[in-house]
């Protein structure tokens, strides 16, 4: 049904919601909208459709002007830095905006006014004079939840003028007994102040029609929040506020005043389109004015009345524009079990990642993916990120390119060798490749952004198992043209997950690419087996992922305890449950390493201080080991070819950082490396003179 909807449709504008420029972006907002925003807008390029994928800086608010007043700043210079910080770290990320412009620019603050004059000279709002909250100390109307006192229902003494944050009650800011401003302390007064509003009481009948019978269709989480919305009933809302930091109201009597932020943060798409037109030399009007244009929200939960309810409402009374077509709003991300909150740093923030974690973009992208609050709200925790990287990115998808492409150079310098007849096993793979890009389109023609990634891991999991099932390493031998064609198969599903996994993991993507020697192709290409000819040539193996280690993930852990400890209000963190998973084996023989491979190896020189024969075991000896780092155990399958009393004193090789392992109850901490000579006797690789313990080996 979605398909049918949307190939109706010429082009697409897609709108991810404006960030407030008074904060960098964290690992929440990337989960609820800029991931699945930008996939979505991936794919229908790869699709060749035209989109017009907008985004920018909310740069006006209250917020703002508070954040500026704290830091002793202007709003422009809050805004300036968080502007840059934020389009920064999108771009390093690899969300590919049409255009990230922001809500300062003078052709933001030109549309936003001219909507608000013309629906106002359409007799669009009602304009009404009432007593509001004055903080005579900060010269400053109050917002309700700028006014703090005690909550007449339950008594807690912090509730808000809007809502008492223990009892759960709405206010309003009269009701609160002993009102305090929340930025002087002081009580504030009563004076007259004169506001536009809108009637959305007026839009109520249209609103129940277009949503409530014409999109059905639209997520269970946002229609269920536009109805009770709608059920609750809908009361006029001021469109102006007494503020000095925002866009003016451009009617005469309205001096000092400014546009309210949600009025004109969401005109903001609209000032983006025509910026983003005016470069590429494109019509804007067309992608807001033309019924064939699918225009498309992708928010938070937090974001849906505004989206669903007030910001159509006055597109529908201004009458020239399009409304969306669908608003994918996502729920929350948690963070290891907490509420993601900005004000107690317990947040992942997107450039501090980058800055920690570099290169691990389509990392953080795919577990984001995977574990998307699509539904409900969910939790993200550093160590499922390490479990999914090592145990799904390295073990399957990593590892499945690595053989294909590994053996592929070995066998045939690295051409596509040809197909030649194909068994039962083949056929069933065939028919898994060419049903995946099918599989994958629907979801994500449904915005089922996990669902497109587990079938993507799927196709890459089917691809591996492949090559695991027919094993062409042994038959290279004895049956050469078997294995051609198991190659040809096994490369076509590679170049099939280059295809239909850029959209989803793009940074990665480009990589296999260039390993591939392929172009990015498009959607179209998908579901074929014969997007490489034989003969085409292709690159050295590269690693796509590396494994994390423990190390990595602890850090991370103790930047967020740190922050934890220095909030002591807040309950302790859940303690990360989850086991992480060992990699299924990489190689079935040893292939060629890089470098960076090797220098992961940590070798020095030991001595062995101590030896016994273990209990029970023919072939283990049991060392203590003098690292030079410290003094450890090491079991060693060398008790038939030395005694004990030989080898105590021995200067050898040690293999001090892999992991370790417990034999027969006792925990080896490291390997002792040996030669085995063509008679199967062992011998200890030595420095040919004595050097002192811990000398690094390289
Ligand atoms: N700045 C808002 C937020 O972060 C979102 C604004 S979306 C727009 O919640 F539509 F107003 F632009
Ligand atoms: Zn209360």
């Amino acid at each position: 049904m979605t398909q049918e909807t949307e190939t109706n449709f010429k082009r697409h504008t897609i709108t991810a919601a404006l960030p407030y420029a008074n904060g960098p972006v964290h690992i929440g907002h990337l989960a609820g909208v800029y991931v699945p925003a930008d996939i979505y807008a991936r794919y229908l390029r790869s699709k060749k459709e035209d989109v017009a994928f907008v985004c920018g800086s909310d740069e006006h608010g209250v917020a703002i002007t508070l954040r500026a007043k704290k830091e002793g700043v202007t709003p422009q210079e809050i805004v300036d830095k968080y502007h840059t910080l934020i389009k920064d770290s999108f771009e390093k990320f690899g969300i590919e905006f049409d255009i990230y412009s922001r809500t300062s620019s003078e052709v933001h603050k030109k549309t936003s006014m001219d909507m608000f004059k013309k629906l106002y000279d359409k007799g669009g709002f009602e304009e009404k004079t009432s007593q509001q909250c004055f903080d005579e100390k900060s010269n400053l109307f109050l917002a309700d939840r700028y006014i703090v006192g005690t909550c007449p229902k339950c008594g807690y003494d912090q509730a808000y003028g809007d809502q008492c944050e223990k009892c759960g009650s709405s206010l309003s800011p009269s009701e609160l007994i002993d009102p305090r401003s929340a930025l002087s302390g002081d009580k504030p007064v009563l004076k007259e102040t004169t506001h536009w509003f809108f009637p959305m009481d007026k839009y109520e009948g249209w609103l129940k029609e277009w949503i409530l019978e014409g999109h059905t269709e639209w997520k269970a989480n946002v229609y269920g929040q536009c109805k009770s919305w709608l059920d609750g009933g809908l009361a006029p809302r001021a469109m102006t506020r007494d503020l000095d930091w925002g866009v003016p109201v451009p009617i005469e009597g309205a001096e000092g005043k400014v546009l309210y932020v949600w009025f004109d943060a969401p005109i903001g798409y609209i000032s983006a389109t025509k910026e983003w037109a005016e470069r590429e030399g494109k019509n804007w009007e067309d992608y807001w004015k033309s019924d064939d244009t699918r225009l498309l929200h992708f928010i938070g939960k937090d974001n849906i009345v505004f989206h669903c309810i007030i910001f159509p409402s006055i597109l529908h009374a201004d009458g020239d524009y399009i409304l969306p077509d669908n608003v994918p709003a996502n729920e929350f991300l948690n963070l290891e079990g907490n509420k993601i909150s900005t004000s107690k740093n317990w947040a992942v923030w997107l450039h501090e990642f980058l800055e920690d974690l570099p290169g691990k973009e389509d990392v953080l992208r795919y577990v984001l993916c995977a574990n998307a609050p699509e539904t409900k709200d969910n939790d993200f925790t550093w160590k499922d990120f390490q479990t999914r990287n090592n145990s799904e990115l390295v073990a399957i998808f990593g590892n499945f390119i690595n053989r294909a492409v590994v053996l592929t150079n070995k066998y045939y310098d690295g051409e596509i060798p040809e197909r030649g007849e194909l068994f039962d096993i083949d056929k069933d793979t065939i028919e898994k490749l060419k049903a995946a890009p099918v599989k994958i389109a629907n979801a994500l023609d449904s915005f089922r952004f996990r669902e497109a990634m587990s079938e993507f891991i799927d196709l890459a999991r089917t691809g591996n198992k492949y090559l695991a099932d027919t094993e062409p390493w042994k038959l290279i031998k004895e049956n050469p043209n078997r294995v051609k064609t198991i190659m040809n198969i096994g490369l076509q599903i590679a170049a099939n997950l280059a295809v239909v996994g850029k959209p989803l993991l793009p940074k990665t993507i480009d990589k296999l690419c260039g390993i591939l020697n392929i172009e990015n192709k498009f959607w179209e290409e998908a579901g074929s087996i014969d997007l490489l000819a034989a003969g085409h040539k292709i690159n050295e193996a590269e690693l796509l992922f590396e494994k994390i280690e423990d190390e990595v993930v602890e850090k991370q852990m103790a930047k967020l305890e740190a922050t934890k400890k220095s909030n002591q209000e807040e309950t302790a963190v859940a303690a990360a449950a989850a086991q992480t998973q060992e990699p299924e084996a990489v190689e079935e023989s040893k292939s060629q390493i890089t470098y960076d491979d090797f220098v992961k190896l940590d070798m020095r020189v030991g001595t062995i201080l101590e030896a016994e024969k273990m209990p029970k075991s023919k072939k283990l000896l049991k060392m203590l080991v003098d690292t030079g780092i410290d003094k450890r155990t090491i079991l060693s399958g060398i008790a038939e070819h030395f005694s004990p009393e030989e080898v105590v004193g021995k200067q050898v090789s040690v293999l001090v950082n892999l992991a370790p392992r417990k034999m027969m109850g006792i925990e080896s901490q490291g390997m002792i490396l040996m030669a085995e000579d063509t008679d199967g006797k062992l011998k200890f690789i030595q420095p040919s003179e004595a050097v002192a313990p811990g000398s690094g080996i390289s």
